[in-house]
């Protein structure tokens, strides 16, 4: 595995005339407009990479961008890996794990996601505060990677408290509303029931996804600090559940883009 990695990075590196990123990005379903923000220096298409997973899903369009965001550097994936593609943990956070070779010091993620708590409205963005983890299995099982971290990492501050507060600052700044909260990833493909909603509230989640957990847990293994922030596309409240397509998601998330691009930007400024 440890090879797979190194070999992917150095591909990257002479693809790209060894760019150096400081910062990784993972953009969530519908939020991939942040790369027009971007002062682009190389892409490279997930299929070109050594090693590398190739993303299955429509919405997800499978590139690896390098550039420029807020004068710093930045890699970007547009087009992220789920575990309910059929993907393994491993290939799920494979590329943040080569993010962390190639020299990235922190991560941004974003993703959609569906609101449990009752006073969030759908198009809201989330700074997730922490999450609940109800996927099956995790990219830690098996032997430890002495070489990415330890056996056991702590998992006591997993949103790195500081960037939540810049986050916070910026919002009031611009004058939007950025709730805070805890998320929860399942498995999926399918939506949740009432009753599984009515649990995933129970139990402590403002707002519930199928992805970033895994590769936040990969993330804070290699002890790197990380940021995200989810699109709330639809709202699972008792009173407010109704049938959910992916073309409303879409709609929802593309509605709280600017806000996203806008957040992500200037809080990478402030690193
Ligand atoms: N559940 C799970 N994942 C989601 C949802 C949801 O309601 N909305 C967007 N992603």
């Amino acid at each position: 595995m440890i090879q797979q990695i190194q070999e992917s990075a150095s591909y990257i590196q002479q693809a790209t005339n060894a760019f150096a990123p400081e910062f990784g990005i993972i953009l969530g379903t519908g939020l991939g407009a942040l790369v027009n923000e971007i002062d682009i220096a190389h892409s490279l298409s997930y299929a070109d990479i050594p090693h590398f997973p190739v993303s299955t899903v429509e919405s997800h369009s499978g590139r690896l961008i390098f550039g420029q965001l807020a004068g710093r550097n930045v890699i970007v994936m547009q087009g992220r890996f789920h575990y309910y593609e059929g993907y393994s943990m491993d290939q799920v956070v494979f590329p943040v794990r080569v993010m962390k070779l190639l020299g990235v010091q922190k991560l941004f993620v974003s993703n959609a996601a569906g609101g449990l708590n009752p006073q969030f409205n759908t198009s809201d963005l989330m700074v997730l505060t922490d999450h609940i983890n109800l996927q099956p299995f995790n990219p830690l099982i098996g032997k430890n990677i002495d070489e990415l971290g330890p056996r056991f990492p702590d998992m006591s501050e997993v949103y790195d408290e500081e960037m939540v507060r810049q986050a916070m600052v910026i919002a009031e700044d611009a004058d939007f509303d950025l709730r805070e909260g805890v998320y929860v990833s399942v498995p999926g493909p399918m939506l949740e029931t009432k009753a599984e909603y009515r649990y995933l509230s129970v139990i402590g989640a403002d707002a519930v996804g199928m992805s970033t957990v895994p590769e936040v847990i990969a993330a804070r293994h290699m002890n790197m600090p990380v940021f995200a922030v989810s699109v709330i596309t639809d709202m699972c409240t008792p009173d407010r559940i109704k049938k959910v397509a992916l073309a409303d998601i879409l709609e929802a998330a593309a509605k709280a883009e600017p806000r996203m691009t806008m957040l992500i930007k200037e809080l990478i400024r402030v690193q």
